[in-house]
């Protein structure tokens, strides 16, 4: 490999690329995004092809035809570690497309492994001509450009950004939906979690900015927007005059915005008063994602969590008051250092307590620098992975029971597209985020339904997905077919 040029500085004055400061041209070159990881990354994600585009590459879908692969990385757990290492492995060993104008194809690494790791990463993967950061995407054109054109790979990292990201340009996956980030970093530092580390300090973005962008969305066809943020109920303590969460929603929700949601909530600072929204909000949808990481009291102390397994069960019992239907999920750490039998078995009580209709489970990975790294870790794996078994095992049962509840009821869904196993089936989901499978309706196509919120009648309800038929009159039938929500945003 070449002597990499290496860059890590703690500030945001870039002078090395004035020596670039003509707009990089991609014209004739491809490239594809692999994004590992949350719905951040995906945002991310989605800017990152927004620019390439901007800089007139083509978007592919398959590593194959890439010209430029970006890798946008998880360092959550070791897994996401793994499974970016052996890709780039895979890739490395695959040929340029036929009539590429490069003879190698050029790797690109962001996210938030590339933040952690930095030029460790050039010296340990061969082949990798660009690693760029968390704080310093709106970068990648010129570090692509400038690796393309001198033959030499380039990391650059920032390890703090000041203010919120400006917005870059943006190719959205699904056109209809956007997520929308209201902050980002993290300050709250639970000992498991390496995101503050690789996302710096919360930062908010001014309320005006985000309601501007909301309308932005609205206008331009979008009928769900996502709220962002690694914990978007402590969003405001830092900018002026302190706007709250439930400020944002009320805003927000004003744009007229068919479907509003958001990701994530630490149960420490979901209020009174947000929860209140899922009373009176009409499009705030009936699902929350509230991660509860242990039901076991000693645990939750331990992960620096500051709520109880009662205090969680409260926020349950007040958000079920204001919306009885609510869907609600959560994440749970299995093995975290120290868990006995009976921590376990609180959670699995929690999980009894609460019946979610989904739960993300994962096994504890140690991730060096954490302050759960230090802490003393002896419980076998077998024992860990029987517990995660039992869990998953309830979690499972729950989730089929949750959806049995709406069998026989008629659910607003929002189409996504066709089944993936079944090319005569719809997908898309219901206001508690369930998937929802039907039957496409004779006279119409697939790309005359998608992007519409549609009425589907639930016949059948399995654990991961709800089967139904659309509800349609031929004369709505008709007017579907007439124009596609693409044609027409305010369908
Ligand atoms: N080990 C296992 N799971 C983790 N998570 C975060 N850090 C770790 C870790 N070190 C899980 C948490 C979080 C989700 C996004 O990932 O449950 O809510
Ligand atoms: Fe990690 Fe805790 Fe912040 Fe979530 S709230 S990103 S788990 S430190």
């Amino acid at each position: 490999m070449n002597q990499p040029e290496s860059l890590s500085v703690q500030t945001e004055s870039p002078t090395w690329d004035s020596a670039l400061s003509d707009q990089p041209n991609f014209t004739g070159l491809t490239f594809c995004t692999v994004t590992y990881g949350c719905q951040m990354n995906k945002h991310d994600s989605e800017q990152i092809a927004g620019m390439l585009q901007q800089h007139h590459a083509q978007r592919v879908w398959n590593l194959q035809d890439a010209d430029i692969a970006v890798f946008m990385t998880c360092c959550v757990r070791e897994k996401a570690d793994e499974r970016l290492l052996g890709q780039v492995a895979t890739i490395k060993n695959l040929p340029v497309r036929k009539n590429s104008p490069i003879q190698k194809r050029c790797i690109a690494i962001g996210g938030c492994m590339a933040q952690r790791d930095g030029d460790k990463l050039l010296e340990e993967l061969d082949d990798v001509e660009v690693v760029f950061g968390t704080h310093n995407m709106e970068e990648l054109p010129k570090m692509l450009s400038r690796a393309m054109h001198t033959g030499k790979p380039i990391s650059k990292i920032i390890h703090e950004g000041k203010d919120f990201p400006e917005d870059l340009p943006e190719v959205r996956e699904v056109p209809w939906a956007a997520w929308l980030p209201i902050s980002v970093g993290c300050n709250n530092f639970c000992t498991y979690c390496i995101v503050p580390y690789v996302r710096g300090h919360e930062i908010s973005r001014p309320l005006g900015d985000i309601v501007d962008r909301a309308k932005f969305y609205v206008s331009d066809g979008v009928k769900e927007i996502t709220l962002l943020g690694q914990n978007v109920n402590s969003y405001g303590t830092d900018i002026y005059g302190h706007p709250r969460f439930d400020d944002v929603l009320d805003q927000v929700s004003a744009t007229g915005v068919k479907r509003l949601r958001f990701v994530t909530s630490n149960p420490k600072d979901l209020t009174d008063s947000v929860i209140s929204k899922f009373g009176t909000l009409p499009n705030l949808m009936p699902a929350l994602h509230l991660p509860v990481q242990s039901g076991s009291n000693r645990i939750l102390a331990a992960m620096r969590r500051k709520y109880t397994h009662e205090s969680y069960m409260e926020l349950v019992h007040k958000l079920r008051k204001v919306c009885p239907n609510i869907g609600l999920s959560t994440d749970i750490i299995v093995g975290f250092p120290g868990e006995t039998e009976e921590d376990f078995e609180q959670t699995m009580k929690l999980v009894k307590e609460v019946g979610y209709q989904q739960v993300f489970t994962f096994i504890y990975s140690r991730r060096e620098g954490t302050p759960a790294a230090k802490m003393v870790d002896n419980t076998p794996q077998s024992v860990i992975h029987e517990r995660f078994q039992r869990l998953t095992d309830l979690v499972q049962e729950q989730a089929y029971q949750a959806n049995q509840a709406d069998v026989d009821s008629t659910v607003d869904v929002l189409i996504e597209g066709a089944s993936k196993r079944n090319p005569h089936m719809l997908s898309g989901k219901s206001p508690k985020n369930q998937t929802v499978h039907a039957l496409i309706p004779e006279g119409l196509t697939i790309d005359e339904l998608q992007g519409h919120i549609l009425p589907v009648h639930i016949d059948e309800a399995k654990t991961w997905y709800l089967l139904g038929h659309v509800l349609l009159d031929p004369v709505q039938i008709a007017a579907l077919s007439r124009s596609s929500a693409s044609n027409n945003p305010h369908l």
